[in-house]
């Protein structure tokens, strides 16, 4: 069989134009190499070639199988490139972006923030202690007897210590903020004013009002001659920055071991102004801290000298706080996680 070379290289020239993506290339693949394609047909054909044309049928088909394949490998890499780039050209720039979520401050912190900078700006300290506490600076050293019911297991986490360093000093999961009282006036000698954010602990079951962990405020204000209208002005002007001007405060008697006298802080319902609502229970005013001047026991537990300071302090909870402010009812939603809440703030 006599083949027209000059023939075949033409058509191949011409199929070669013709490839424009993978699929037209791998038609002109197997055209030529496939097994019923040219070379093989070559190969096939020197069965019944005379001995002149073998030879040469020979050195062409190799000739014809080596240009093709090589073609085909660099075209096969070409194509492979333009169809990636064409993809990354076809993202749609003009597509609103998906844009990452921004996250915030949760509401809980948004509100120590706020009350600690009330206080920053009257020249507080912002001060932190540890939440393992030891019974004496949560309990004894605040004046608070043994046989206190608050100091019962029932009413206070009590930790079991493997620190054989701590033999004799129980530990505890600290039930308010003013054990770090006796830690600053340990620290420091007065004046000194400090506010002090943190978590306490405390066993009571859950439900919308309680929650076995919880954030207090303390502060403490200890100097020479620091007396109780201090105490009261000091809370007026911070009832007032934290509710709005409006709003009224007034003391009422109580009793804390850690301070004498002591009160317990109203403030006016915000809600119906003091007429009188559910919120505030129908009388119009809403409890949200306790106070006192800080009681002489108290100094001699950090080694001050009798008589030469006296000192302000007071406590107040934070989600109570976050839900007066806010209109929250039900505490456990501080902690639940849920963005469709927190996002709110
Ligand atoms: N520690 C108190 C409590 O957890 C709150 C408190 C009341 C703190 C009066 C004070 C204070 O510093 O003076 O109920």
């Amino acid at each position: 069989m006599d083949w027209d070379y000059q023939q075949i290289l033409q058509e191949i020239e011409k199929d070669k134009e013709n490839i424009k993506n993978a699929a037209s290339l791998e038609q002109f693949r197997v055209k030529y190499l496939g097994k019923k394609g040219l070379v093989a047909q070559m190969y096939a054909s020197l069965a019944k070639a005379t001995q002149e044309q073998k030879p040469i049928i020979g050195k062409k088909s190799n000739e014809i199988k080596k240009a093709i394949t090589s073609f085909f490998n660099e075209k096969k890499a070409l194509i492979q490139k333009q169809e990636k780039n064409q993809k990354r050209v076809s993202v749609d720039v003009t597509m609103p972006g998906v844009a990452p979520e921004l996250g915030h401050a949760h509401i809980l912190t948004q509100t120590v923030n706020d009350i600690c900078a009330i206080f920053e700006a009257l020249g507080f300290v912002v001060q932190e202690g540890p939440e393992i506490e030891t019974e004496f600076n949560n309990f004894d050293a605040l004046n608070i007897p043994g046989d206190h019911p608050s100091r019962d297991g029932f009413d206070t986490f009590y930790v079991d210590a493997q620190d054989k360093s701590a033999q004799g000093r129980n530990l505890l999961l600290r039930s308010q903020t003013s054990p770090v009282q006796i830690r600053v006036m340990k620290a420091y000698e007065p004046p000194l004013a400090v506010v002090v954010p943190g978590k306490v602990y405390r066993p009571d079951a859950v439900d919308a009002s309680h929650s076995f962990m919880f954030h207090q405020i303390e502060g403490l204000l200890v100097d020479k001659d620091i007396k109780f209208s201090d105490l009261k002005g000091l809370l007026q002007v911070f009832c007032q920055k934290l509710f709005g001007q409006d709003i009224k405060m007034r003391f009422r008697p109580h009793f804390f071991p850690f301070t004498e006298p002591s009160a317990e802080v109203d403030i006016s319902c915000y809600i119906c102004k003091g007429k009188g609502c559910s919120v505030c229970g129908k009388n119009g005013w809403l409890e949200i801290m306790g106070c006192g001047m800080v009681h002489p026991q108290v100094f001699e537990a950090v080694g001050y000298k009798r008589g030469k300071y006296t000192g302000l302090a007071f406590g107040l909870g934070v989600e109570r706080i976050a839900m007066l402010k806010y209109g929250i009812h039900d505490i456990r939603i501080f902690f639940d996680n849920d963005n469709r809440f927190l996002n709110q703030f």
